[in-house]
């Protein structure tokens, strides 16, 4: 494994490769990588000639009150770990160079960050999607592989590279969970052992909700009282947004017809986590 951290060394290697006749295969992450990380990565050496792992922590998509100074990061575990998986490139820009002085110019979905996250985070997509454009065109990739624990991230990526041309396939992959049911994440390290048991009702409150829809339950809005029900049962949760949408418009139903997305941004202490399902019928 090759470690880049300069820009004009990242798109020489590109080139080089791609001039080869390679298929190269791009896993952006903001590292303390775990096992969401690694199903992404496996996949992308299982289906591409090369990999390229990205490790950036984006600033511009957190906002002054969020958790960028303390967001987890452990570089020396996160090459180590991507030396024994066995990909070609890691690729760790420096803030600096990403974003230089002067730096002005950003790229902006429009309809589709005007929900879920994008409603509660302002800015948050603005900052994914312009970082993911610059990695994009810095490490050239044929094939990108994104998580659908974003969800609506993907999707928002997806609706970038087809409305500006990019000549990049987007393939998500299932979230990865927990043998408890949690869906991991990076922030999942924020968690005491008490908001740990508290966190397990997402999951369990998703996989109530596709019982209920099985059961013949076609109002989003009973989905999303039961839902309610079973997040604030449990000890310092506090609801973001519970959301059952449509999973490309995120537009919200009333009744259920057809596959939905359910959405749920939690707070459970200090620590905001998301996740969701696709339930309903095919
Ligand atoms: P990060 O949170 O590090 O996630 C990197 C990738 O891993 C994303 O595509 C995310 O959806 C995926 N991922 C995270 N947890 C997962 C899980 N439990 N199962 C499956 N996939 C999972 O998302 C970001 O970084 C950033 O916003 C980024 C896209 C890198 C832009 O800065």
């Amino acid at each position: 494994m090759k470690i880049i951290t300069s820009i004009e060394d990242m798109k020489k290697w590109s080139s080089l490769t791609r001039f080869s006749d390679k298929v190269i295969g791009f896993v952006p992450t903001m590292g303390c990588l775990h096992e969401g990380h690694l199903s992404l990565i496996k996949t992308s050496i299982a289906e591409c000639d090369a990999t390229v792992v990205s490790i950036f922590v984006n600033p511009i998509q957190f906002s002054p009150t969020e958790d960028f100074n303390s967001y987890p990061r452990n570089i020396e575990l996160d090459k180590k770990i991507l030396q024994t998986i066995g990909i070609d490139i890691l690729f760790n820009p420096k803030q600096e160079d990403l974003y230089p002085k002067k730096f002005q110019t950003f790229v902006t979905v429009e309809d589709k960050t005007n929900y879920l996250c994008g409603v509660r985070r302002p800015g948050f997509f603005r900052g994914v999607t312009t970082v993911i454009l610059k990695l994009f065109n810095i490490a050239n990739p044929n094939i990108a592989y994104f998580g659908e624990k974003d969800w609506q991230q993907l999707e928002v990526v997806r609706t970038m590279v087809r409305d500006l041309n990019m000549d990049i396939s987007i393939v998500g992959k299932p979230i990865m969970r927990d043998g408890d049911g949690l869906a991991i994440s990076s922030r999942n390290s924020y968690l005491s052992e008490e908001d740990r048991s508290s966190a397990r009702a997402l999951s369990q409150a998703l996989e109530s909700a596709q019982a209920l829809v099985i059961q013949g339950e076609c109002s989003a809005e009973n989905i999303r009282t039961e839902i309610r029900k079973i997040i604030e049962q449990k000890q310092g949760t506090e609801v973001d947004y519970i959301s059952v949408c449509d999973p490309e418009s995120f537009a919200e139903q009333t009744e259920i017809h057809s596959k939905v997305l359910v959405a749920l941004a939690i707070r459970v202490g200090n620590t905001r986590l998301i996740d969701n399902r696709i339930i309903g019928k095919a």
